[in-house]
């Protein structure tokens, strides 16, 4: 370790210095047990307050601050303006090859080139859809960080990637024999989660700010702060492909070189598939497509590397790219089609939202035949038409939306689009929110908004009621036979039934399914209110916060906006919903009715109290989601990884190497069936 400056140590009481050398060594050295080997030794709070005791210190002695000090990681004094860097080694791009024969063509290329018929031997990898970084060590410490920038330059942010938490500042070899090299460039790239992208943007809209388009986006954004501060409190993360210039590394294949990595404390993407031939290739890229959406972030391909350096070197490159690898992009996700129309939809909060009607096209395997236009402004600022060719994309779950028009099919019958003055549901006058770009119907009662806040308090993530979606929610609306949520508990089963939609026993079994919600844990309750700007986030950070009904009543303005994770936009959104008679007159119903709030100390007192599970492979039976909420619900922990601390691996069909890991270390596996029978379904 570099460590303290004797010169700048010589006056301050020795005790404090070496109080602070060991506080930076024990960080440094949880900091790798935690992600470099997935075995933490000790709790999150724990590491928090270590963190927070080197903070102090070297807040009271700042002469004691040093370059490798792991509390960078909370972000360091902001930049005027990031500074150039020059790569030693030119940080090239990747050709792309966009079906199974575009692989083969490569590959062919690859042993024409080198002479040869036999099979080369090739490391396979998914392509991360993050943005490239490239880290320099000297002497095992991180002292430059830097974007790709044009290949050549890049721009430097080394106090951003200092507070990603799986960036080693100081490198610790896990064997005793791995030697740390002089000097050493490793290449990456820097993600968001969907989930932390899901987070992120949740925050954003709570506090007013403009949200990102997408995980990459929200990553580029987040390394590109001024201020390390705004960084450390964006879900970075980050996995390693490469080196760049690397004394001390020789080493003969692309495998072996990430595996020296890993050694020195670098994550490495689970999921490479090292040293396999190009039909197993081929096998990948098929299973890498389907398991695109259960992984957490966002790929957008395989890259497909010559394993053996020696062969990569005879092969070379071209100024762009290297000739022995090559990007195999996935099936589009994006697909050319017309708009037939735009209507509006009205949303729980009554924001109207053009959706665009379209020529039903198959996007990535699925039918789509609507597509989110978001808001007036992005119809304004895409000049999306009635009647246009537009192209449009679909990814995993999310809505699929408009990405651009395509001017030159334009034949002029092209109808612009205006956002009506009316309601279109119940013909109410719109108001204009100018801050957030919303239009939103002005009437409490509007049918289409009571409709849509049932579907929201009914939905999964909500009160969970399985069987009441939104073409039942419209009629029993439509016949009054719900005028808010809280009538959903005082339904019948003569009721439902009066419907002729459903059959006796369709009735009960909703009846059930409205009776089994009723014991619902405080943050998901919180969810279904609908409250603007309250999303999931929001609710469990209030959850952990309030531990009964009448204290988040209590609680004002000042106080809530103070709470970390809730700005002053969700605080006053929430405030206004507590303050409205019938607001509380619904709750109040809907509590009678017999509905359990389930507070944070009962939910630890339930059976799965603090066990973590690891979920693995792809349920049948139930969605991942499900799976989540419900271990989540029963007072369990969901982990992503396998380590000493996992209860159990629930694995579904064709589980990965979580499996193995958990076999390795002896934690408890359960199949599908026993891991309903834990969650009670
Ligand atoms: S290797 C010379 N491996 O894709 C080889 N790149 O178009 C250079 N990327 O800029 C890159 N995952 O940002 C490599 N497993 C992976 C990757 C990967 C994502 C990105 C990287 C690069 C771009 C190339």
């Amino acid at each position: 370790m570099r460590g303290i400056d004797k010169n700048m140590s010589e006056f301050i009481d020795p005790n404090i210095v070496k109080k602070i050398e060991s506080l930076r060594k024990e960080l440094h050295k949880h900091n790798y047990r935690y992600y470099a080997m997935d075995d933490p030794e000790i709790s999150d709070s724990e590491y928090d307050r270590m963190m927070q005791e080197l903070i102090e210190l070297e807040t009271e002695y700042p002469e004691l601050l040093s370059p490798d000090s792991p509390s960078l990681r909370v972000g360091a004094s902001p930049l005027k303006k990031f500074e150039t860097v020059r790569h030693s080694v030119k940080m090239l791009s990747l050709d792309n090859a966009f079906s199974n024969s575009d692989v083969l063509d490569f590959d062919r290329r690859v042993r024409k080139e080198l002479g040869t018929d036999e099979q080369i031997l090739y490391t396979a990898e998914p392509k991360m859809d993050g943005v490239a970084v490239e880290l320099v060590y000297e002497d095992g410490t991180l002292v430059i960080a830097s974007t790709r920038g044009d290949g050549e330059t890049g721009e430097e942010i080394t106090a951003n990637v200092k507070t990603i938490r799986t960036v080693p500042i100081l490198l610790q070899p896990r064997k005793e024999k791995s030697v740390i090299p002089v000097s050493l460039e490793v290449r990456g790239e820097v993600v968001i989660s969907r989930e932390g992208f899901r987070r992120l943007n949740e925050d954003m809209l709570s506090r007013g700010l403009p949200l990102f388009a997408n995980p990459r986006n929200a990553a580029a954004g987040s390394l590109r702060q001024l201020d390390s501060k705004m960084t450390a409190r964006r879900p970075l993360e980050i996995f390693f492909y490469g080196t760049g210039e690397a004394d001390g590394i020789n080493i003969e294949s692309h495998w072996d070189r990430l595996c020296a990595l890993k050694e020195l404390g670098f994550r490495i993407n689970p999921h490479i598939r090292p040293k396999i031939k190009i039909d197993d290739v081929l096998e990948y890229y098929r299973e890498l497509e389907k398991k695109r959406y259960e992984l957490p972030y966002d790929i957008d391909g395989m890259v497909i590397k010559t394993d053996s350096i020696r062969l990569q070197l005879r092969l070379g490159s071209t100024a762009r790219s290297p000739r022995w690898a090559i990007a195999c992009k996935f099936k589009a996700i994006q697909e050319t089609t017309r708009i037939l129309d735009i209507s509006v939809q009205v949303g729980r909060t009554g924001t109207l939202t053009p959706v665009a009607h379209l020529e039903t096209v198959n996007i990535g395997g699925v039918n789509v035949n609507r597509a989110t236009l978001h808001n007036e402004d992005e119809v304004k600022r895409k000049d999306v038409r009635i009647g246009d060719t537009v192209i449009v994309q679909r990814a995993g779950d999310v809505i699929p939306e408009i990405v651009k028009v395509i001017n030159t099919a334009r034949n002029g019958n092209e109808k612009v689009f205006n956002m009506p003055e009316n309601c279109p549901s119940c013909g109410s006058r719109v108001v204009r929110d100018e801050k957030e770009a919303s239009v939103r119907c002005s009437n409490e009662f509007c049918s289409a908004k009571i409709k849509a806040q049932i579907e929201h308090f009914a939905s999964k993530r909500a009160f969970d009621i399985e069987g009441l979606g939104d073409k039942l929610t419209g009629q029993l609306v439509d016949k009054g036979l719900l005028y808010s949520y809280a009538d959903i508990f005082y339904l019948d089963k003569t009721e439902i039934e009066s419907l002729g939609r459903m059959g006796a026993k369709s009735a009960e079994n909703l009846a059930e399914a409205i009776e089994k919600s009723k014991n619902i844990p405080f943050a998901r309750f919180l969810y279904a209110l609908g409250i603007r700007h309250v999303g999931e986030h929001i609710a469990e950070i209030l959850s952990l916060k309030y531990s009964s009904l009448e204290s988040l009543f209590g609680a004002t303005y000042d106080e809530l906006k103070e709470i970390k994770g809730i700005g002053p936009v969700a605080a006053k959104s929430l405030i206004d919903f507590l303050n409205r008679e019938e607001n509380l007159k619904k709750i109040d119903r809907i509590l009678r009715s017999g509905v359990k709030l389930l507070f944070k100390e009962e939910i630890k007192k339930v059976t799965l109290g603090g066990k973590v599970f690891v979920l693995t492979g792809v349920l049948e039976t139930m969605t991942r989601n499900e799976a989540v909420n419900k271990i989540k619900m029963l007072g369990g922990k969901v982990s992503e990884s396998v380590s000493k601390k996992t209860d159990y691996v629930a694995a579904g069909k064709s589980p990965g190497s979580k499996m193995e890991k958990a076999r390795a270390l002896g934690v408890e596996i359960i199949d599908e069936d026993t891991l309903k029978a834990m969650l009670g379904s």
